[in-house]
């Protein structure tokens, strides 16, 4: 028997028993270097609010580097970074602590203890690893920004985090230009006063506004620390980061994780999902560290698995569309961890780019983000794994963590667009609306019906919004609800259909639908706007906006001008595809505007039934508006 092969069969309607599952993660958890052993390995006294490895303590920085130079390992490659640019940098685990050190005692001496928050904004240097690790060694919870986010978003989740300090860089690289960042972060710290602080790599030389004495160079003040910090030891449960993420209202949630169980249960998915070797593998996972997956499949899974990886700055063709593919040749990339908007966009590209390209390291390929169609399922095995390498489909969100559904790499039947069963020791089902589980062949909503390690922890300062949000839908049952529709095949295998609430899925990004309702109506041409994810064959949906015009704004306001409105209000990837101008909104008796109506003319759809809409004909003069404007 294959030491996977339990895997298989474990699907909803066959979970481990608890004390297996109990047993399994303590064993994982052991993999790691523990100060002080737990007594528990899970209190669920409090649900839902978990608590895992309690009374464990460990340094998760220690964990994910010192730990591996102590075993010998100082020379390996941590990091293999490729700057936008070329410019390139190897990064040993020796060097790592020592610059993860270096960090950490300049985080102290501005003051900081464990506790404080810390905000990153950061394109995708070494530094930003360097500042992670250093707030993770020094128990500082970190709230990492994606660089895409305006500053209004960067600024609410600043104050949200209370962070005391930010760290930032001059500029960026993006697709071969020099943008600016420290720009951008000013106007968000304007009126942030608990930024004490403003920590500023220098990366493209860009000329940046200055605040004397809040404002302060990487170079000045990390370079010249000193490359020893002693660790210490936190509890299990210390917060390790907060992540903003959409959901159905406006406003972002702060996910809280801890330390023990999230490194416990990132490091473990990492190793069993792609079979990794730490002493073979070089890995590469093109997230951006903005994301969970960054935090959880470039940082913490992988370098607690003393993994060598790729990290890569720029975008997929800067300055060319092969330069992943020179870049997979280059390193002899084994393991290449994506999403299947960048799959459906190499296939746009053509097959003939990576074939000009020795792929042949490649041996295990990963897919996250949004269900991977069939067609770039087969295509991404085809042209980028040689026709044999194994697709892993992994479901999971930033609420879970890590990987929570995904087929063993070395399953002995894929099915290409199904992530197929929960990894060991995790439980999930399909249910109906009242929290049954349905039978083979049918679909419903997916539950996690028991808790895991990598769970979040809460939504930060908002304890009823997490009960409301996760686990008031199956309350009964004290089932997780995930958002996500799903199906079980007739093998009881896991079909993910997509969410089944207000939140769109734009090339593998959350954006709610209220949040871009809020930034058009916040425009003052706008009287109301209701937003829809339509279908799209290279992002997973698009964003599709209808507006209504306040009286008499008619003339002054351009469709473009709208566009550009919302990326200054939430950020570029928010932007609508198409923002289409209509007379009314089809509502419901009790107000409830209708999208399923709305979709159906963004997807070019018969309109379906509108039998329930206050008023029948609205969807008529959307049309004819629509018609008369074309
Ligand atoms: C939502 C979570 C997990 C990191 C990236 C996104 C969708 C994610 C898959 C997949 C089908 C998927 C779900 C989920 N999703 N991976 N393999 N198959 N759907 O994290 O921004 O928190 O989004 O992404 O709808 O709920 P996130």
């Amino acid at each position: 028997m294959s030491p996977r092969s339990d895997h298989h069969s474990r699907h909803g309607q066959t979970a481990q028993p608890v004390d297996d599952r109990l047993a399994f993660w303590a064993r994982q958890a052991g993999e790691l270097d523990w100060d002080t052993e737990w007594s528990e390995v899970l209190d669920w006294s409090d649900a839902p609010f978990a608590r895992w490895f309690t009374g464990g303590k460990l340094n998760v920085a220690y964990n994910c580097v010192d730990r591996h130079v102590a075993a010998g390992h100082g020379d390996q490659v941590a990091f293999h970074w490729e700057g936008e640019p070329g410019d390139t940098r190897t990064i040993t685990y020796a060097e790592l602590r020592r610059e993860v050190c270096r960090t950490a005692n300049a985080l102290l001496s501005l003051g900081l203890r464990a506790g404080d928050r810390v905000a990153i904004q950061l394109p995708m240097i070494p530094e930003a690893v360097f500042a992670m690790l250093a707030c993770a060694r020094l128990g500082l919870p970190h709230s990492v920004v994606f660089g895409g986010f305006s500053p209004a978003a960067l600024q609410s989740r600043i104050e949200d985090a209370g962070a005391r300090l930010l760290i930032t860089s001059d500029g960026q690289y993006r697709r071969g230009r020099v943008e600016p960042m420290k720009a951008n972060t000013d106007e968000a710290t304007r009126d942030t006063p608990g930024v004490e602080h403003v920590l500023v790599v220098r990366r493209t030389g860009t000329d940046v506004p200055w605040t004397e004495g809040r404002d302060l160079w990487w170079h000045e003040l990390v370079d010249v620390q000193s490359d020893r910090h002693e660790p210490e030891a936190f509890d299990a449960e210390h917060p390790l980061f907060i992540l903003y993420t959409s959901g159905t209202t406006g406003r972002p949630k702060g996910i809280l994780h801890t330390s023990g169980g999230y490194l416990t249960q990132a490091a473990c998915t990492h190793r069993t999902v792609f079979g990794l070797d730490p002493d073979t593998d070089v890995y590469w996972c093109t997230a951006d560290i903005g994301w969970i997956t960054g935090h959880s499949y470039i940082v913490y899974g992988p370098l607690a698995n003393r993994t060598t990886s790729v990290l890569y700055e720029g975008t997929p063709n800067t300055p060319h569309e092969g330069r992943h593919f020179e870049i997979i040749e280059k390193y002899g990339v084994s393991v290449y961890y994506t999403a299947p908007t960048l799959i459906r966009t190499f296939m746009k590209w053509g097959e003939d780019i990576p074939a000009r390209h020795d792929l042949s390291s490649i041996r295990v390929l990963g897919s996250v983000g949004e269900p991977i169609n069939p067609e770039a399922w087969r295509w991404y095995r085809e042209h980028i794994g040689a026709g044999r390498a194994p697709v892993v489909d992994t479901w999971w969100q930033t609420e879970t963590g890590a990987v929570m559904i995904a087929p063993s790499p070395d399953s002995p039947s894929f099915k290409p667009g199904s992530a197929q069963t929960p990894v060991p020791g995790i439980s999930a089902k399909v249910v109906d609306d009242q929290g049954v589980e349905v039978a083979k062949g049918e679909s419903g909503y997916l539950v996690l019906d028991q808790p895991w390690p990598s769970m979040l922890r809460g939504v930060w300062g908002d304890d009823d919004r997490y009960r409301q949000t996760y686990w008031a839908r199956f309350a009964a049952q004290r089932y997780y609800f995930a958002g996500d529709g799903a199906r079980y095949d007739d093998d009881g295998d896991i079909w993910l259909l997509g969410r089944v609430d207000d939140v769109m899925n734009v090339s593998g990004h959350r954006i709610s639908t209220s949040e871009v309702e809020s930034a058009l109506v916040s425009h003052p041409a706008v009287a109301e706007a209701a937003v829809v994810g339509a279908s799209d064959a290279t992002t997973g949906q698009a964003i599709v906006a209808f507006v209504i015009l306040r009286e008499g704004a008619g003339g002054e306001v351009s469709v473009d001008g709208l566009r550009e409105h919302v990326a200054r209000e939430i950020g570029p990837i928010a932007k609508p595809r198409r923002i289409l101008v209509v007379p009314e909104l089809p509502k419901t008796r009790s107000g409830k505007i209708m999208r399923r109506l709305l979709r159906d003319v963004a997807e070019n759809r018969q309109v379906g039934d509108v039998s329930t809409l206050a008023d029948a004909s609205v969807m008529d003069r959307i049309h004819a508006g629509l018609a008369d404007a074309s």
